[in-house]
Order: structure tokens, then sequence, then C-alpha cells
């Protein structure tokens, strides 16, 4: 068990900006270490659970690999090979896990399923995507945004795709970490910003037309037309989603130094053309490589507090 108070990563604003602040320095402090074929086993003899009800290649990936690079060891379950596809209450399975592993990462649907596991878990709880937020890739792209370019404060980031997940929890990192958000969605795939969490209207900003989104943009970010768990909406999205496509005029109409971000997976020709994901403004690959090192920081950061 950690000594360390209990806390959990639910959502982006689950950390302060200080405490953003200290991570994102770890992290590259972590990235440093394992570039240079450094052992680090701060985590040596904890566990991970990670829970997956989605499907997923990053988020396993960077979880397993990194908790074994941290000296730790990793529990893999899916809904259909646990008891949790055959309907064991979620608050059970929490107390039954968290007193086996010292961490738990869990990927699923609704974020009260998340909430109702943190609730009953001895165990600090990652949020690996829901429904409603993917909090540990907006870190990686807050920490590759500064890698490339520097503080995001001040920036601005233009949204253009569905209102999901992902736009949420970019609301929240822009509330908490003071940049702006320009979205565009088509209409009727609006980012709710009660269900984002926001208080505050100034941290975002809406735009019918994805071009104008992209006017000035410091980083233009996009996302699948349609998320896990949307797949029999599948064909209502691409007809409604077939202007929000990222193409190189959009990217022209964004500052001449604006980056392209894309969590992945991609499909080039819907929401982004190739030109613009396999083109020089475009840092996917390293994005996907950070979600590694900030998970990382992260967790060195639940079990072991702030780490000098
Ligand atoms: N970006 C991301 O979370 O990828 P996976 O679905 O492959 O984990
Ligand atoms: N919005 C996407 C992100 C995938 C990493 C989804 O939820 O499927």
């Amino acid at each position: 068990m950690s000594p360390t108070p209990l806390r959990h990563y639910l959502q982006f604003n689950d950390l302060t900006a200080d405490e953003y602040a200290h991570v994102l320095q770890r992290a590259a402090v972590i990235k440093k270490k394992f570039k240079a074929y450094e052992k680090y086993h701060p985590l040596a003899d904890r566990t991970l659970a990670m829970i997956f009800e989605k499907a997923s290649t990053r988020t396993r990936v960077s979880f397993e690999a990194g908790m074994y690079q941290l000296g730790g060891s990793v529990v893999h379950l899916t809904t259909g090979d646990s008891q949790l596809g055959r309907a064991e209450p979620i608050e059970d399975s929490a107390k039954v896990i968290s007193r086996m592993v010292d961490l738990v990462m869990i990927r699923t649907y609704g974020q009260d399923k998340i909430e109702r596991f943190a609730e009953h878990s001895r165990v600090p709880v990652i949020n690996g995507l829901t429904n409603e937020f993917h909090p540990c890739q907006i870190l990686a792209d807050i920490f590759t945004y500064i890698e490339h370019r520097g503080s995001i404060q001040g920036k601005t980031v233009a949204w253009v795709g569905d209102g999901n997940n992902m736009a949420n929890t970019w609301l929240q990192a822009a509330e908490l970490l003071d940049f702006k958000v320009h979205v565009s969605t088509p209409s009727g795939y609006e980012v709710n910003e009660a269900v984002a969490g926001v208080r505050q209207q100034d941290c975002f900003k809406v735009f019918a037309n994805p071009m104008e989104a992209c006017r000035d943009a410091d980083l233009v970010t996009t996302d699948v037309w349609t998320s896990m768990g949307y797949e029999a909406e599948n064909e209502a999205r691409r007809a409604a989603f077939a202007d929000w496509c990222v193409d190189t005029e959009m990217m022209k109409v964004a500052r001449p130094d604006a980056l392209f971000m894309h969590c992945l997976p991609a499909h080039r020709g819907e929401e982004v053309e190739a030109d613009v994901i396999d083109g020089p403004q475009s840092v996917v690959w390293d994005e996907a490589e950070n979600r590694m090192h900030v998970q990382k920081a992260l967790m060195e950061f639940l079990l072991l507090g702030r780490v000098a």
C-alpha cells in the first residue's frame, strides 16, 4: 500500500496547475533516463492492474512497458476474460482488485463507472479513457507541445471534429493551465461544457467553420469521427463530419509554426488528410511515445508523491 495520501486521476482537473508543473518536469527527467538506458526502479515490487473494457494499442503498451521500466509489474484484465463481463458489481471488483495491487488503470464506457470504482478502491485509480474524458492523452499532448514550442500558457489550440472525450479534456486543461481552445464541431456534436466540467466560458470559443477555428492557432488537433462505443452512429457521423477533415488549407491559416496532433488511431482521408498527418507540422509519433513518459511520471506522483 502507498504511504502517500490516496489520490485518483479520473479527470484532468484532478491535479492542480502546480502539480502539473511537477509531473511534466518529472516526465522530462524520466524520459531522459529512458533514452540513456539508465535504470530507474522507484516502483519495484509495486503492481499495476490494467482493466480494458474497450480496445487499445497505445494505452496498453505505454502503461505496461512504463510500469516494467519503473521496476514494477502489471496485471492485464479485460471484460471478456474477467468476472467484469459476467456482471460482478464494479464496487465489489474495486474492493477485491485494490487489495492486491498498488495502482489501477481503467478504460471503460461511462465516467460514472470509473468514479464508482475509485470510490471503493484502496489504491489510486487512473482514467485510461472513458466516454467523457481522456486525461492521460492530453497530459502527453501538452508535454509534447512544451517539448516542441515551450509553454502552452496563452496559446490557442484548434479542435476540429467531434465534441468527444478528447475535446472535453482539452477544455478542462485550457481552464486549468490558462490557454484557449477554438472548437469547431458539426451541429449536433458540440462540446457540452457541463459534461466537460468547465466553470469559465472564456477558456474556449465555438466556431461554425473549422477554417475559422484554425486561424492563427498554435496547435491544430482532431480525432476520429466515431469514438469507441458509438459505432452504431458511424454512417450518420460520416455524413455529418465530411467538412471537418483537417487539410493543408486549414494548416495554412494557422500560425506558420503551428503543430498538428492526433491521439491516434487515425483515419487518413476522414478526419485528417495524409499530407497533414504525415507532413512536417505533425508530431503524432512524439505524442504517442510521450504517453509512456508522462504516465511513468504520473504513476510515480500518485504512488510516491513529489519526488525531488
Ligand atoms: N490514443 C490512445 O489512447 O490510443 P489507444 O486507443 O491505442 O490506447
Ligand atoms: N475519441 C477516441 C479516442 C481513441 C483513443 C475514442 O474514444 O474512441
